[in-house]
């Protein structure tokens, strides 16, 4: 089961191997693993269609290989730790034993309201042990989870739900959040006022309130749990059956429905984690992200529980009580590896150096950072004052889509170059392309991020709209999977992620489309239209501006904003809210009505002697005035 490489001249044969064979390369890694009948072929794909196979025909149950398998020899080794928001409150530890029995428990309890192979389960739960159980236990069952993270509002739990055609919903009364305490069973209720399909809601007490529970719908989880046996067959999945969805914005439209199948993810969740984390044994390992992002189910829950690590979960933010807390936590559990996000290591910079200080951070192998390219300074500081100088840091680079990490360092094997992802993982084949989609050979070059040769967990659909995939990633170019990024590769042949090259903007490592916010701040009546772009944002590494025509120009502009703020925080959530709204009497358009977002860039970013060419437009005084308001 130990899938590790563990020399950079490893690396470099298994690589070569995965490229010339890899068929071969997949099966070895893919027999260390739990199948109840073997596939019959490692890889099928075409990417036209795009009709992508893995380890076709095979038979398992992911958390037969998260759980059951580790039972024997690690079935008192601890699984799963978990630290709460209140430093006050006292932490759980359980092992694997005592995570299958509650797996099995909960998986049971489904089945008892009803819950089925093949129905979809919305998840929306605080980061508590129980948002992990939820999951494994619709693993468990064939029931497909989608976890919809905790700070999107009720209409964005109801697009999902209605889009994903959902059962049931799994979630808690409330959660903590630092010093704040947020209603989540309101918030559901609130969404299914706009939605038929939703038959059981299971509660966690997770705070003590009294939320309204409908008779015949709501059912707490304490109830739903009493007297089920702590023993559940594991329902045999075929490799290509759907494992979860996962919905991430785009360009266009509605956030879709990333699926992910059981077979090829399982694979590729291990597999990245051992080798990019380079994992021992006996390591404690935190991942921060939320269980709501794809980082949190590849990183927290299946790939650490695969590999039979122990992992740790996360209540709370790094700012509470004080902007130590993520170095408390690290000493007080003896944390080995860290995995963080920049915009974290950015916001706990600016509380000074004093709060990483004080601890000793002595137990840390290991750093990593995801969803965004950390910039040189944040890298330093995380290097020097974290890893103390010692560990090596993984800038992980991957998508909702890849289902695992694609691009980054090996642990402390490969060669480190700060604000670069590094070299792809044996079996990851990306190239950059040019304007025309031509390959771009050379290095030191610049292109559009694609890779040529699918891996085990790349996404097979977009749920209930498998066109959509299609034009999204497989159109662009043909024969390539398109990952919306663009990147540098130096002379060494390291990439280097500059960041997406289509209009997908992203806040905090959280991606939103440009449409999805312009949509939502469309919304409000005083609005006739709206454009929206990222900036460069110290803390964010992008923030949202967006520009607004209203009706009349607001008389009272604080107010206005913060209407319009109130709109997007009902429509997605808080996380969506812009930074700057800027009031406009028009759009730059050009004759066809396209607006040029070009323009509106390179104010936000305050480039505006760079607007370059706009002789286009169909009214060039409306820049003058969007170059004078600028914020
Ligand atoms: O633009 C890239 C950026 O995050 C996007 C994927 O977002 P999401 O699906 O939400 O997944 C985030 C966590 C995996 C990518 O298209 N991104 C992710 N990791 C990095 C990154 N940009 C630069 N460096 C990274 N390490």
């Amino acid at each position: 089961m130990d899938l590790r490489i563990k020399t950079f001249e490893e690396y470099k044969e298994k690589y070569a191997l995965s490229v010339a064979q890899p068929e071969q390369f997949w099966g070895e890694i893919a027999d260390t693993f739990q199948w109840n009948k073997p596939y019959d072929k490692v890889c099928e794909w075409e990417f036209d269609s795009p009709d992508i196979k893995w380890f076709a025909n095979g038979k398992l149950n992911i958390t037969e290989n998260c759980l059951d398998r580790h039972l024997e020899r690690r079935g008192n080794k601890l699984a799963l730790i978990w630290e709460p928001n209140d430093t006050k409150e006292r932490f759980v530890r359980w092992t694997y034993k005592e995570l299958y029995e509650r797996v099995c428990e909960f998986a049971n309890a489904l089945k008892a309201q009803g819950i089925a192979k093949g129905d979809r389960v919305i998840i929306y739960m605080p980061m508590i042990p129980e948002a992990t159980v939820a999951m494994l236990a619709c693993a468990r069952i064939g029931a497909i989870h989608s976890v919809v993270f905790a700070g999107f509002s009720a209409t964005a739990i109801a697009d999902r739900i209605n889009d994903a055609q959902a059962k049931a919903v799994i979630t808690a009364d409330g959660l903590n959040r630092g010093a704040k305490q947020v209603p989540l069973k309101r918030v559901v209720d609130e969404a299914l006022q706009h939605c038929t399909s939703i038959e059981t809601v299971i509660v966690f007490n997770c705070v003590d309130w009294s939320p309204n529970m409908v008779d015949g719908r709501d059912i707490w989880w304490h109830d739903a749990v009493k007297g089920m046996d702590k023993h559940c067959p594991a329902e045999q999945m075929d490799s290509e059956d759907m494992l979860f969805i996962l919905y991430t914005s785009g360009s266009t439209g509605k956030p879709k429905g990333v699926v992910h199948t059981c077979g090829g993810y399982m694979v590729y969740a291990a597999y990245s984690f051992q080798n990019v984390f380079q994992y021992q044994e006996s390591d404690i390992y935190w991942c921060t992200a939320d269980v709501g992002w794809i980082t949190g189910h590849t990183y927290i829950v299946y790939g650490p529980l695969l590999s039979g690590a122990t992992t740790m979960m996360f209540e709370g933010v790094p700012t509470y009580p004080d902007a130590g807390r993520f170095w408390q936590v690290c000493d007080k559990h003896g944390v080995n590896i860290f995995y963080t996000a920049p915009t974290a290591i950015r916001a706990l910079m600016a509380y000074g150096d004093d709060h990483v200080l004080s601890y000793s951070l002595d137990s840390l192998r290991v750093l990593g950072t995801v969803g965004e390219p950390i910039n040189e300074e944040a890298w330093r500081w995380y290097h020097l004052h974290v890893g103390k100088g010692k560990c090596p840091i993984v800038d992980t680079w991957w998508q909702t889509e890849t289902g695992g990490i694609m691009i980054s360092g090996l642990g402390d094997l490969s060669p480190q170059r700060p604000a670069h992802a590094g070299y792809p993982l044996p079996g990851v084949q990306p190239v950059l392309l040019d304007q025309e989609g031509k390959e771009i050979l050379e290095n030191g070059v610049e292109g559009y991020l694609c890779i040529k040769h699918p891996w085990p967990s790349i996404l097979r659909t977009t749920y209930g709209d498998h066109e959509r995939c299609k034009i999204t990633y497989f159109s662009h170019y043909k024969n390539h999977y398109f990952t919306g990024d663009g990147a540098k590769r130096d002379e060494n042949g390291m990439y280097r992620i500059i960041g997406r090259v289509d209009d997908v903007i992203n806040v905090s490592g959280h991606r939103f489309g440009t449409a999805e916010i312009e949509n939502a701040i469309n919304e409000n009546k005083h609005v006739i239209e709206s454009a929206v772009v990222g900036y460069p944002h110290d803390i964010k590494g992008q923030g949202i501006y967006a520009y607004v025509v209203c009706e009349t120009m607001p008389e009272d502009q604080n107010e206005a904003r913060a209407e319009i703020i109130e709109t997007v925080v009902e429509q997605i959530g808080k996380i969506a809210k812009p930074e700057k709204i800027q009031f406009v009497s028009g759009l730059p358009k050009t004759r066809s009505g396209k607006i040029m977002r070009r323009i509106l860039r390179k104010v936000a970013e305050g480039e505006a002697d760079k607007l370059g060419d706009v002789s286009t437009l169909l009214d060039p005084d409306v820049v003058d005035e969007i170059v004078k308001g600028a914020l």
